[in-house]
């Protein structure tokens, strides 16, 4: 049998909750306790979005990594170059894993933050975070975009934008579960697809309107998945998060009898 992926990476990458974020919607510090001491050994990565981040500032992220988490930091940056570029230095220095900019932001605001960032981890000896992009929001549609002068329609734009992101050198985007397939094949295996929108079978979809399992997110080309509330307002959140590490694993496993698919990305690049 082809072991040579995603077998490999699983296991080179920490397993199947390596590859899984939560995403820390809480909005106090003692809850951010709470769940890091549950699922520090349970997921790969926490998300910190705006609202946390807004309330209890960067001193949240260095909770998190004293409680033994890693961060994704999902403040979804677009500015000028040089201001964006500062901020990806200090992000960095934050420590974060992964953090993302506005694909829309232009080739050179991405180019110029990834300059920065290699500069401040040459200079300072530090890991270089993951940056992701983020094409289009999923709560914007057609008319939406059109509104704006853009007239090519969603899926194309997010293509667009997602091939940019590539050029300018980002280690992949943000994507739904319905880019997930059109992405992987218009940027190659060796692009990050981080994923929120998935829900195991007979979960309530929540406000997700485009939803895939763990598995067919994973099967589809997905490196990462994002969940939050399916493990947040669990009964057990440790055993929800196991239960979706397995789906991501039952993902990873090949179809008895044919070929791995090898497109996937390497998160431990
Ligand atoms: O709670 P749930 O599993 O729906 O959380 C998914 C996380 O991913 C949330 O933080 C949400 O803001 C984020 N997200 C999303 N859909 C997108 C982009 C981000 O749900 N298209």
């Amino acid at each position: 049998m082809n072991l040579s992926w995603p077998f490999r990476s699983l296991r080179q990458g920490g397993g199947a909750k390596s590859r899984l974020i939560f995403a820390l919607d809480v909005a106090s510090v003692a809850e951010v306790k709470k769940y890091v001491a549950l699922l520090a050994d349970e997921v790969g990565l926490f998300k910190v979005g705006k609202q946390l981040f807004l309330h209890a500032g960067p001193q949240v992220v260095r909770q998190i990594q004293d409680q033994g988490g890693q961060v994704f930091l999902d403040l979804k940056f677009h500015d000028i170059p040089r201001t964006m570029a500062k901020a990806g230095a200090e992000a960095t220095r934050l420590g974060v894993r992964m953090f993302n900019v506005h694909a829309s932001g232009s080739l050179e605001m991405m180019r110029h933050t990834l300059t920065e960032v290699n500069k401040v981890c040459r200079a300072e000896n530090l890991r270089r975070p993951k940056i992701l992009a983020v094409t289009v929001l999923t709560s914007l549609n057609k008319d939406d975009l059109k509104r704006t002068g853009i007239v090519t329609g969603v899926e194309n734009q997010v293509v667009r934008l997602a091939k940019l992101a590539k050029e300018a050198g980002m280690d992949g985007v943000v994507a739904s579960p319905l880019e997930i397939v059109r992405i992987r094949r218009e940027c190659g295996h060796n692009f990050l697809l981080v994923v929120p929108g998935v829900r195991s079978h007979g979960e309530s979809w929540d406000d997700q309107k485009r939803v895939l399992t763990p598995e067919e997110a994973m099967r589809s080309g997905a490196d990462y998945l994002v969940v939050g509330k399916p493990i947040r307002d669990a009964a057990d959140p440790r055993a929800a998060a196991r239960q979706i590490a397995k789906e991501i694993e039952q993902g990873c496993t090949p179809p008895s009898g044919r070929g791995v698919r090898l497109f996937r990305s390497g998160a431990s690049r």
